[in-house]
């Protein structure tokens, strides 16, 4: 590469070295590199915008557990606590409407089988209650066992779905059966 610069003083074997400077694409790396390392930094160390790899992994391990007590059998804290998810409340609902509307009506309301918005209830009205006739039925009343067909989650997906219902005394709804539910 030949340059109108000088040339400083090394030539040597009719090898002459100039004073070029550096190419444009290089210095344009050089600078965007200090630049982006600059920001990263900042961004990640000083100011903690974004989560870091550690936050991340963090992240991924509440992720984990979560996933983990999704498998935690079913108890009345649990499905309390299923109440309050909005996830599990779509997918109970969903589960709801494509197995149970045709017994129990879109809303609950009750067709074949009972009246599921009204407050009383035949096999108990607590959440673990509600859990058992579901998973296991009342085969002999009409209404299936769903655990096997349906898996776990489902299960206690839809009994979640089914506390909402409660007290909700959808109109048009069927008769009272069984006992008031307790205060
Ligand atoms: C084939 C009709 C049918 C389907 C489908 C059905 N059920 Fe039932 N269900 C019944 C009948 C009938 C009863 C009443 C059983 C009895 O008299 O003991 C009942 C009872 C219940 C009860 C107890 C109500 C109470 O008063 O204690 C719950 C809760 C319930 N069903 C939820 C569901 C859920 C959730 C689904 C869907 C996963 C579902 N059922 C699907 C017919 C059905």
């Amino acid at each position: 590469m030949s340059s109108d610069k000088p040339l400083i003083h090394h030539i040597y074997d009719g090898i002459e070295e100039h004073d070029n400077n550096l190419p444009n694409w290089w210095l344009f790396l050089l600078w965007t590199t200090l630049v982006f390392g600059a920001g990263y930094w900042f961004w990640y160390h000083v100011a903690e915008l974004s989560p870091g790899q550690l936050g991340e992994y963090a992240a991924e391990s509440a992720e984990h557990a979560q996933r983990m007590a999704s498998n935690t059998p079913a108890s009345d804290e649990l499905l309390l606590k299923l109440v309050k998810d909005p996830t599990s409340l779509d997918s109970g609902k969903a589960v709801f409407q494509a197995n149970c509307a045709a017994c129990h009506g879109a809303q609950g309301q009750g067709l074949i089988g009972p009246n599921l918005t009204d407050g009383f209830w035949l096999h108990g009205a607590a959440p673990m209650a509600i859990h058992k006739v579901v998973a296991d039925g009342a085969v002999a009343k009409g209404m299936p066992a769903w655990e096997r067909t349906l898996g776990a989650e489902r299960v206690k997906a839809v009994t979640a779905y089914v506390l909402t219902l409660k007290g909700t005394n959808a109109p048009g709804g069927k008769a009272p059966q069984g006992e008031a539910e307790k205060p």
